[in-house]
């Protein structure tokens, strides 16, 4: 049988109409200032059209596609994020598929992302190593601008690996993806640039996540079982060890509140220099890079 939404339903089919019926809809599920971002992001995928062809066209909404919006609505009253409720997400100018099972990428990851693009040359053809790869955001949009570069991408979760994998294939773009536990194995080759956006999230913090993050999201992303910094002490240390080449780039997406423990653990290690601390879009210390001067 087909779900069918619940009412109210919109007092017309027009594009107008049909927003503010949706933006009423999704009152209890969202900030105020998400509202009209995620009805038009909503009315975009289930047309399939863009908001610019509907109102040119006097596009009106059919039944069919007022059901589902109800029923998406429903769904983010519930506190479903709607990233997986529409199955996919924009990121770096891709079309990403997400599902539970796997991190929704976060526009502040863009940011690191562009900042290694401006920090590698266009023509860049070395290897590259993303750890924690999730959907594969980073090492998809690596490869997409990087044309060149040889990308590899390591995750312990295989539902993530499964995700990532569908999306390079979707995308045609050539990764090399393994599982591989970051904090017992080692990575079978040498790279020159090692990034990772790794969970840091202690479990102490778990009440003061947003319920969609807490409930929905993969507990493996996001947490720690030990100390929020263990990723980067592991990393930065198999870095210095033989994973990361003399001049290669070591780039970190932090937790707000540790990005400078971050920077001064990698500082503190003498293998590295030019340890930069990025402060992302929201004005909070974000991003760390910076270059190794060993091996
Ligand atoms: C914060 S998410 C980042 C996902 C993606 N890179 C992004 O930026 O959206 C952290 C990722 O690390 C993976 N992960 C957790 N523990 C790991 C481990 N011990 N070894 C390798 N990957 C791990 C998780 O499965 C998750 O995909």
């Amino acid at each position: 049988m087909i779900n069918r939404g619940k009412g109210p339903w919109p007092s017309g089919n027009s594009e107008i109409a049909v927003k503010n019926w949706f933006i009423s809809r999704v009152e209890d599920g969202l900030e105020e200032s998400e509202r009209e971002p995620v009805a038009n992001l909503c009315l975009d995928v289930v047309t399939q059209m863009s908001k610019g062809f509907r109102i040119t066209s006097d596009y009106l909404f059919p039944e069919s596609v007022l059901d589902r919006l109800a029923i998406i609505a429903d769904e983010i009253c519930e506190g479903r994020p709607v990233q997986y409720i529409l199955g996919s997400v924009h990121f770096m100018g891709l079309d990403l598929d997400v599902k539970e099972g796997v991190l929704i990428p976060r526009p502040e990851t863009e940011q690191l992302v562009n900042a290694l693009i401006n920090t590698l040359d266009s023509e860049f053809d070395g290897q590259i190593l993303d750890i924690g790869t999730g959907s594969g955001c980073i090492a998809l949009s690596l490869k997409k601008n990087l044309r060149r570069a040889k990308l590899n991408a390591i995750d312990v979760c295989g539902d993530a690996l499964a995700i990532a994998i569908d999306n390079a294939q979707k995308l045609n773009l050539d990764i090399a993806f393994s599982k591989c536990d970051i904090l017992s194995d080692l990575p079978i080759s040498t790279y020159d640039v090692v990034v990772s956006n790794p969970p840091y999230i202690s479990p102490n913090e778990l009440s003061s996540l947003e319920k969609r993050v807490r409930d929905f999201e993969p507990s493996k992303a996001l947490f720690v079982e030990k100390h929020p910094l263990e990723f980067y002490k592991r990393i930065t240390e198999i870095c210095l060890g033989n994973t990361l080449k003399t001049g290669g780039v070591l780039a970190f997406e932090c937790h707000k509140g540790y990005a400078l423990d971050v920077k001064e653990l990698i500082a503190n290690s003498e293998g590295f220099e030019k340890v930069e601390l990025i402060v992302d879009l929201q004005g909070v210390n974000r991003h760390v890079i910076a270059i190794n001067k060993l091996n």
